[in-house]
């Protein structure tokens, strides 16, 4: 009764313009190893889930990406939202299609796009997670080590350790996205994890959380329980989506919830959330460039990263720590450092086109 959930309608803007509104990160190849991140995810996930029990979450615009991507899903594995509400509504429409067809079901829910260097202690994590979750009502998330003082993440403080499982603990307190200077004390303090945006929960415990936190968004899909699965589905999941808020399940839920539990696990974890973060995930030459790229010469050039097409033939010189992605109509030259501005760069674009 294991199910997965995978939650691919985000936008990706922070990896533009490789990633764009029309074909966000999720489905691009952007480690260049031939399949797109969902592609990855879909079969890792399918290691511990029979394959029919994985569902997709996204928006309705990324249907025929999604199926060209992954042949022969059911039409019962898509859920399509015709609006981008963020990762609570995602949740409770799936929470209650999986209740329809299995009430004591076990739900890991994945995003797309995140990148696992060892996939064999990720898997074996999850299976033990799984096990806690279906002899109790907790939230479990599986929790990172943290290297710096990310804004972009949650921070997980880490109470009493659960006696029988060893690396999972009660969860005392859970921050999203906190500010530049808690992020620092969270850090300094050893007490923190960043919150990997995976979950594992029985549908009885996040439906139930979903109740008591969120009750406007529960209900709108939870009285949606005898049409899943009819041809009143589309329609009627428009409307319930029309009506409901946008909210983070990790604002909505996790921050409110007594019942959190988080299991600590090395497994190579990066959320690929940046050029940055994928810069420090790729090989790098011995002046420390990484690319993705089959023509590139580089000359008095170093800490940079690269992302040039197949039949282009990119020759640079004098550059350090920067960015320089090309694609077919766009060029994209940026300091690395300065990377958190590429997201006014794309809604400054957006604004002008
Ligand atoms: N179906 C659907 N609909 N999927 C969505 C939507 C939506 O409206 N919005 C986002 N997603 C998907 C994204 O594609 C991604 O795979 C996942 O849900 C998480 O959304 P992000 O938008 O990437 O969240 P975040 O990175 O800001 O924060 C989350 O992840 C961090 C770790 O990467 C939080 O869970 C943080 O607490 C966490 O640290
Ligand atoms: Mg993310």
């Amino acid at each position: 009764n294991l199910y997965c959930v995978i939650m691919a309608g985000g936008i990706g803007s922070r990896f533009w313009p490789l990633s764009r509104v029309d074909k966000p990160k999720q489905f691009i190849d952007i480690l260049g190893t031939g399949k797109s991140l969902l592609q990855q995810t879909f079969e890792r996930m399918s290691r511990v889930c029979p394959r029919e029990n994985i569902l997709i979450v996204t928006s309705s615009a990324y249907s025929s990406l999604v199926n060209e991507q992954i042949p022969n899903l059911s039409p019962n594995q898509v859920l399509l939202e015709p609006l981008r509400r963020n990762t609570a509504p995602c949740i409770a429409y799936a929470t209650y299609k999986i209740k329809q067809q299995n009430p004591n079901a076990i739900a890991i829910v994945a995003p797309s796009d995140h990148l696992i260097l060892n996939e064999d202690i990720f898997l074996d994590t999850i299976l033990k997670a799984a096990e806690f979750a279906s002899n109790s009502n907790a939230l479990i998330t599986l929790g990172i080590r943290p290297s710096r003082p990310e804004t972009g993440y949650g921070y997980i403080q880490v109470g009493k350790p659960v006696k029988e499982v060893p690396s999972l603990f009660k969860v005392k307190t859970f921050t999203e996205k906190p500010n530049l200077e808690l992020a620092q004390k969270f850090l300094e303090s050893g007490e923190f994890y960043w919150n990997s945006g995976l979950f594992i929960w029985s549908i009885a415990s996040i439906s139930a959380a979903l109740e008591s936190h969120l009750p406007e968004v529960n209900s709108l899909f939870k009285e949606l329980l005898p049409i899943y699965g009819t041809d009143k589905e589309t329609e009627t999941i428009a409307s319930a989506y029309s009506e409901c808020r946008n909210i983070s399940i990790d604002y909505g839920v996790m921050e409110k919830a007594d019942n959190v539990y988080v299991f600590c696990s090395e497994f190579g974890w990066s959320d690929l959330g940046t050029w940055g973060s994928l810069y420090t995930h790729l090989p790098h030459d011995p002046n420390g460039n990484a690319a993705i790229a089959q023509q590139l010469m580089l000359y008095q050039t170093s800490n940079s990263i690269f992302n040039i097409p197949k039949n282009k033939l990119a020759v640079i010189q004098g550059l350090d720590d920067y960015i320089v992605v090309d694609t077919k109509d766009v060029l994209l030259i940026c300091k690395k450092q300065d990377e958190q501005q590429i997201r006014n760069f794309v809604n400054d674009v957006l604004m002008n086109n």
